[in-house]
């Protein structure tokens, strides 16, 4: 018997999602759907988002999943993305024709905030006096105009790929210091020279919780984000993106897990592989969480927020995407991905 959205959301979080809230999640999505055909629009949703956005979502998946998939769309004439404003300017970026509208202004990223253009081009004059080879690798947690001043991209999935692909020894790794970390431990024959940011959601994250729960449930696999700390990373059976996480989970043998990164995706884990087991030690991200379903209908009804780039920085940002997608034939790299499900 199909499950009812009650059923499945239930299972989520059963106090928040009571009869009547779910009744008004409903009309809700009924009201987008038929926005969405009215606009001929088509949703892009982050895993991180909540539960009730996947429902009227046409793709979901990690930085480097909604990246691809905002470049091959076609048919539809505007992309609402339900993320955050670095990933919905990827969108614009690698498809400048179409409108893209991000329904809540309040959904930025304070990594991504931590890196303006000036101080990361100021930085890179000062290094390139001691490393004329220099290269800069942004994260795509960066605004356009750090993409615009960079000579590549990449994203958790592909961190390691893009470091290990390109020429230069000396490599300014922007902005995220775990994430450099982690690279420059699968890379150790470069040098990797990291800016100071981090992403205030996955570095407050302590080995603690993570230690009681491999105490506590034999077999459990524990599953990390690389934005977060070393400490935390070291206690990982697998470091991955967020849909190398869905992928794993699926895969695996294994019935329990950790999902030791942002809420969300302990929910999409919960709803997407229903049959295993999710314990939980994740925080909340409050800009992934910043838009509603309201905040959609309004989206759409008003064709808001929209995001608009300069053409000289929509084009340079891009080249450092493309840069990207050449050095990984846009393919996920599945880093540190255990024996177990390697084999399977
Ligand atoms: P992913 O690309 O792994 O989905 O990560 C995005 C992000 O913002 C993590 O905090
Ligand atoms: Fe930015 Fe961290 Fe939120 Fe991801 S989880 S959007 S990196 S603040």
């Amino acid at each position: 018997m199909t499950e009812t959205l009650f059923e499945k959301l239930r299972r989520v979080d059963a106090e928040y999602y009571d009869k009547e809230r779910v009744h008004e999640i409903e009309e809700a999505l009924d009201r987008i759907r038929a926005l969405k055909r009215q606009r001929n629009a088509v949703l892009l949703a982050h895993n991180y988002q909540r539960p009730e956005i996947f429902e009227v979502a046409d793709f979901t998946g990690d930085s480097l999943g909604l990246s691809l998939q905002a470049a091959e769309v076609r048919d539809a004439e505007m992309i609402v993305f339900c993320g955050v404003h670095f990933m919905a300017e990827t969108a614009k970026i690698v498809n400048p024709e179409k409108t893209v509208l991000l329904p809540n202004l309040a959904a930025g990223c304070s990594l991504a905030d931590t890196a303006n253009a000036t101080d990361v081009k100021d930085r890179i004059r000062e290094l390139k006096e001691y490393y004329p080879d220099l290269a800069v690798v942004s994260y795509v947690n960066t605004t356009a105009e750090v993409k615009a001043v960079s000579d590549v991209c990449c994203t958790s999935s592909n961190a390691v790929t893009v470091v290990r692909g390109i020429s230069s020894q000396h490599i300014l790794f922007i902005p995220d210091q775990n994430l450099a970390r982690h690279v420059a431990n699968h890379v150790p024959e470069k040098t990797i020279i990291a800016w100071d940011g981090y992403c205030y959601v996955h570095h407050q994250i302590t080995p603690d919780a993570v230690e009681t729960m491999r105490r506590q449930v034999p077999g459990i696999k524990i599953l990390v984000h690389p934005e977060c700390r070393d400490d935390v990373l070291k206690l990982a059976d697998a470091a991955l993106s967020t849909s190398g996480m869905i992928d794993y989970a699926k895969q695996s043998n294994a019935l329990d897990f950790l999902a030791v990164t942002e809420c969300g995706l302990s929910d999409m884990l919960q709803i997407a592989v229903p049959e295993k087991h999710f314990y939980r030690a994740c925080k909340i991200c409050r800009f992934m969480k910043a838009i509603t379903l309201h905040d959609v209908v309004v989206a759409l009804e008003k064709r808001q927020f929209e995001i608009t780039l300069n053409e000289d920085v929509r084009v340079r940002a891009g080249q450092a995407l493309t840069r990207m997608f050449e050095l990984t034939g846009a393919a996920r790299d599945n880093l540190a991905l255990p024996a177990d499900v390697a084999a399977e």
